[in-house]
């Protein structure tokens, strides 16, 4: 999970791939570099950020060629020479690579035989060397792409320089890569919102595709070497460009887009005359007997709050961790369908289920926010999220237009669970916690900062809603937390509570309300500080936050928003990279 960047004919070539490398590193932060091509290539690279890449380099260093990476460490600890790009034994080559080569160690030893050495611990030198090794015979790159292409095993998208030639050559399996096509110059980038600045013209590469571009041209070719007639289509810019609109964070930014994302999936999918998804779709969704929902993290905790819309609509579902199912998979019923549910659509764990799901012959639909992802491509059906792009790697914005979406699907495949008007009036909701509550989450955050242990109760809606919560304080403020079902404090977790421990309490649910006030005694009998957040008909005396009343259905719509605010604010007073948290990456590529 890296990303890439490459460059030719453009004015500002560094200043491209620098400015591609800060706009792509939501994929990574661990290391960034870059090649120039000029007489020599020449390389640049830190184990640091993309300020501290671009401040190594000579203040008028530049090119007319360039490629860029910024990694997200899988093989080899985050050091200079484990950075990209890669230059080739014999010199005449650099490369950059996202993905992960799972046959390395197997094609290291054949090079290392043929007389090559290594100074990385990277799967990705052992590309550019391979290139190289099968260049020394073929004397063509494009025959060594493809030479090279036939012996590896994995993913990969990358950008290869070659001394002595004016192009970027291109490879690609299983990792995406887009070709920005300019009047005069050519691009090459992991997603196409580093090139939106430059061009609104894209192709995305299809897997095993090969070619390269210059400075006028591009050239593509499929796995048999046969040429390609591959035209670029447009993007829409609002879609695709990472602005911080005046913003100091990403998250916060995205929090604040919800109530747009929440209305534009409704009307995009709720027209006047009826829901707009595929209609072969509903016919196989309702067609089938067991819904089995797929997903990690974040949209696992969207799919836990989908699987129940389903089931009680009547369907029998089940909803895994994927990393879980796959070494474990189960198909019940006799017609399941399956659903994942990606942001990024790139989620390794996601990908080896997908290849499970196949190979068994069942059909899948993907919810996702990136079209043209793997995950997109992959299943039989796609259903787009149409978000804007997410920066920030802890997820907002997505994981409501994930439980919308579900929320849309369930009324379109069985019945009008909730009205598609109530998704207004939520909007109305989280509008009042933006303008009215901030400040008061904010207090929260400065009470709960130093804590060492968090804990988040709730049943039912709001015990998914807990987990998601939990989830984004601990990714991005590094507090250990946890989310308890109300039911199941006294099974054990009760025995964490001490003096001034904070319980975070979502009560939205009716019929759960009386139980949930009951826990937050036993909590606060043991010394627990309990921050109360609950509807107005359910609100009592004291409760932190009271929002305005809605149906429970809905708490992971609404309610999310108070919990994402608090996870971001916690992280901004301990003084951490909201968007960037330690250890993370926006897109899982590897299991
Ligand atoms: C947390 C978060 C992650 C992702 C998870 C799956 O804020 O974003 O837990 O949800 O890595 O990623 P996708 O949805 O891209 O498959």
């Amino acid at each position: 999970m890296c990303g890439i960047v490459g460059s030719i004919g453009l004015n500002k070539t560094r200043q491209y791939i620098i400015d591609g490398l800060k706009t792509l590193d939501y994929r990574g932060y661990d290391s960034a570099g870059l090649a120039f091509l000029n007489a020599e290539i020449e390389i640049f690279k830190e184990p640091e950020t993309v300020d501290k890449l671009d401040a190594s380099i000579p203040i008028d260093k530049d090119g007319k060629i360039a490629i860029g990476h910024t990694r997200w460490a899988t093989h080899g600890k985050p050091t200079k020479n484990n950075s990209h790009p890669h230059l080739s034994f014999h010199r005449e080559f650099a490369l950059v690579h996202n993905g992960v080569i799972e046959n390395f160690l197997e094609l290291k030893k054949k090079l290392l035989k043929e007389g090559f050495s290594f100074v990385s611990d990277t799967d990705s030198e052992v590309i550019v060397n391979l290139i190289e090794y099968h260049y020394s015979t073929a004397k063509d790159v494009l025959k060594s792409l493809k030479m090279t292409m036939d012996e590896l095993k994995g993913s990969y998208a990358i950008g290869l320089i070659h001394k002595g030639e004016e192009r970027i050559y291109v490879m690609k399996n299983a990792s995406p890569l887009l070709i920005g096509v300019g009047n005069g110059f050519n691009l090459i980038a992991s997603d196409a919102s580093p090139m939106i600045e430059y061009t609104d013209q894209f192709i995305e590469l299809e897997d095993k595709e090969f070619g390269y571009i210059s400075q006028s041209e591009y050239s593509l070719f499929d796995k048999d070497g046969n040429a390609l007639d591959r035209k670029p289509t447009a993007k829409e810019a609002e879609l695709v460009r990472h602005n911080l609109n005046g913003y100091d964070h990403f998250m916060l930014k995205e929090i604040e887009e919800i109530e747009t994302v929440v209305r534009r999936l409704a009307s995009l999918y709720h027209k006047e005359d009826g829901y707009a998804f595929d209609k072969e779709m509903i016919r196989k969704l309702k067609e089938s007997d067991h819904i089995i929902f797929l997903g990690c993290g974040t949209s696992y905790h969207a799919s836990l709050v989908g699987g129940r819309y389903f089931e009680e609509s009547g369907v029998p579902t089940a909803s895994y961790i994927a990393s879980e199912w796959a070494f474990h998979p189960m198909f019940p019923g006799k017609k399941p369908f399956i659903i994942f549910i990606s942001q990024s659509g790139e989620t390794a764990d996601l990908i080896h289920c997908l290849k499970i799901v196949k190979e068994h012959g069942y059909e899948s639909l993907i919810i996702t926010n990136t079209k043209g992802s793997t995950l997109e491509r992959g299943c039989t059906y796609s259903l787009l999220l149409n978000a804007g792009v997410e920066v920030s790697v802890a997820s907002t914005k997505a994981y409501v237009a994930q439980v919308v979406a579900l929320l849309l699907l369930v009324n379109a495949s069985y019945h009008t669970f909730i009205e598609p008007n109530a998704l207004n009036k939520a909007c109305e909701s989280i509008a009042n916690i933006r303008k009215s509550f901030k400040g008061v989450i904010k207090n929260i955050a400065s009470e709960i900062k130093d804590k060492n242990d968090i804990f988040y109760l709730g049943r039912g809606f709001d015990y998914y809603l807990s987990l998601e919560a939990s989830l984004k304080l601990k990714e991005i403020s590094y507090i250990h937390s946890e989310a308890i079902a109300g039911g199941e404090l006294k099974h054990g977790p009760i025995a964490l509570i001490e003096q001034g421990t904070p319980v975070i309490v979502f009560i939205t649910d009716k019929a759960t309300a009386a139980s949930m006030r009951g826990n937050v005694e036993e909590v606060k009998s043991r010394g627990a500080k309990a921050y109360i957040i609950s509807t107005k008909e359910l609100s009592k005396e004291g409760d932190a936050i009271v929002v305005d009343d809605f149906d429970s259905y809905l708490s992971s719509i609404i309610v999310s928003s108070i919990a994402f605010y608090l996870a971001y604010f916690v992280s901004l007073l301990k003084g951490y990279n909201v968007d960037k948290p330690r250890n993370l990456a926006k897109s899982v590529t590897v299991e």
